[in-house]
C-alpha cells in the first residue's frame, strides 16, 4: 500500500502551529479513511489488510490492544467498543508494562499494536515479544512502512496522514474510527445484528460533519482554555466509555499546557480524591447523554457543592440542572462510539491552554514525536 502525500500536506498552511493545523484536518481525513472500507450491503467494514478470513475473526475469544501514551488510552476507548459491539472479552495495557511482566500469550487471542509512527520501541517489541511466543498481532498504525507495520501479521493503515505536532490530534481520532470499524467486523462475523451494524456503520458516515461542527465551536473552547489555564492542577473525570476520554484530556492538557492534570473515575471520586475538591482545582467532567447520564449529572453536583469550578462536556439535550460551570456540547453519535467526538474538544482545550501560556506547542520541553529508545 504506497500513501499519496502532496506538498501541501507537509506544509504548515495558514495554520500557527502544525497541531492546529492537524486538528482541522480531521474531518477530511476521517473521510478519506472511511472511503471504501464501509460496506452497507452486508453492514460491516472491509479491512482486507488485517488478512482474516471471517473464520478467523470467528475463533477469537480475547481481545489485547497494546500501544503507549495516547495509543494506550484510545486502545481503552476500542477496547470498550469491541466488548460493546462484538461482546468478546477485550482491554488494553500500555505496551511499555506488557513487555516486562513474562505476558501470557494465549492462541485464541486476537493482539492488536496501535501506533502512530510504528517506531514506538516499547510497542515494536511488545509486537516480537507475542510472535514469539506465537500469538497473532495485527497492527493499526499510521506511518506506511514503519517497523511496526511491517513485523505484524496483517492491519490496518489508519491514513490520517503526515503527523507533525509531538501532541497526537488526528492520528488518535483516526485510531479510535479504526477500532470501531474493527469493532463492526468482530461483531458481524458474531451476534452483531444487521440491522445494529447498520446503526454502527451509519453512525461512523456522520463522524466526519461531527467533527467540523466542533471545531466550529473553537472560539468558546478558547475562552474557556483562557480561564482554565490558569490554574496549577485539574481533574478530568468520567466513567466506563468516558474515562479513556478523560485520560486522553488529561494526557493532552499535561503533555503542551505542563499543568498537572489528572484523570479519575467519576464513580471513585467519593473515595477519596473528593478531599482535594476546591475553589482551586477545576474538573472537565465528561458526560455523555447515555446510561451513565444521571451518575455523571450527580458526581458533577458533588463537585459543585464543594465550590470546585467545572467544566461539563456533554450532548444536545442534557438537562444539567441549576448546575453552574462551563458548557461544551458535542454532536451526539451512537453511544458505543461517543468517545471519538467526546476527545475533539479537549484537543482544542489543551491547544488553548498552551497557546495562553506561551508554550512551545509543537514541539514541549522533554518529548519526542516517536519514542524509539526504551
Ligand atoms: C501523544 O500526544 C503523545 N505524544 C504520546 O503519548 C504518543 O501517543 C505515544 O508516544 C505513542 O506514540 P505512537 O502512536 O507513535 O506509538
Amino acid at each position: 500500500e504506497t500513501i499519496e502525500m502532496s506538498a501541501d500536506e507537509l506544509e504548515i498552511g495558514g495554520h500557527q502551529h502544525f497541531m492546529h493545523k492537524e486538528m482541522h484536518e480531521q474531518p477530511e481525513t476521517v473521510r478519506r479513511m472511511l472511503t471504501g472500507r464501509l460496506d452497507d450491503r452486508f453492514a460491516t467494514a472491509r479491512l482486507d489488510g488485517l488478512e482474516l478470513e471471517p473464520r478467523d475473526l470467528r475463533a477469537f475469544r480475547r481481545v489485547k490492544i497494546l500501544g503507549c501514551g495516547s495509543a494506550y488510552y484510545v486502545g481503552e476507548m476500542g477496547a470498550s467498543m469491541i466488548e460493546d459491539l462484538a461482546r468478546i472479552p477485550a482491554d488494553a495495557e500500555a505496551a511499555s508494562e506488557f513487555r516486562y511482566r513474562n505476558p501470557i500469550i494465549e492462541p485464541d487471542t486476537l493482539y492488536v499494536a496501535v501506533s502512530q509512527s510504528g517506531e514506538t520501541a516499547d510497542t515494536l517489541f511488545a509486537v516480537r515479544e507475542i510472535q514469539r511466543k506465537g500469538g497473532r498481532v495485527v497492527g493499526l498504525v499510521n506511518v506506511v512502512g514503519s517497523s511496526i507495520a511491517r513485523e505484524c501479521d496483517g492491519g490496518v493503515y489508519l491514513h490520517a496522514g503526515p503527523e507533525v505536532a509531538v501532541a497526537s490530534t488526528k492520528a488518535l481520532t483516526h485510531m479510535a474510527v479504526g477500532f470501531a470499524m474493527l469493532a463492526v467486523a468482530l461483531g458481524r462475523v458474531r451476534d452483531l445484528s444487521y440491522a445494529d451494524g447498520t446503526r454502527i456503520i451509519n453512525a461512523l458516515k456522520e463522524i466526519p460533519d461531527q467533527i467540523s461542527a466542533i471545531l466550529d465551536q473553537e472560539g468558546a473552547i478558547a475562552d474557556v482554555a483562557k480561564k482554565i489555564a490558569a490554574a496549577p492542577s485539574l481533574f478530568f473525570i468520567g466513567r466506563v466509555r468516558g474515562f479513556p476520554v478523560a485520560r486522553e484530556g488529561a494526557q493532552k492538557f499535561k503533555e503542551i499546557s505542563y499543568r498537572h492534570a489528572e484523570a479519575y473515575q467519576a464513580s471513585e471520586l467519593k473515595h477519596g480524591p473528593l478531599a482535594l475538591i476546591s475553589e482551586e482545582l477545576p474538573t472537565v467532567a465528561i458526560v455523555p447523554r447515555d446510561d451513565l447520564l444521571q451518575r455523571n449529572i450527580g458526581a458533577a453536583h458533588e463537585i459543585a457543592a464543594r465550590r470546585g469550578p467545572l467544566l461539563v462536556v456533554t450532548h444536545e439535550d442534557v438537562d444539567l440542572g441549576d448546575l453552574e460551570g462551563e458548557r461544551i456540547v458535542v454532536p451526539k453519535s451512537e453511544d458505543e462510539l461517543d468517545a471519538i467526538l467526546l476527545t475533539i474538544p479537549l484537543q482544542l482545550l489543551a491547544y488553548h491552554a498552551a497557546l495562553t501560556l506561551g508554550h512551545d506547542i509543537d514541539r514541549p520541553r522533554n518529548l519526542a514525536k516517536s519514542v524509539t529508545v526504551e
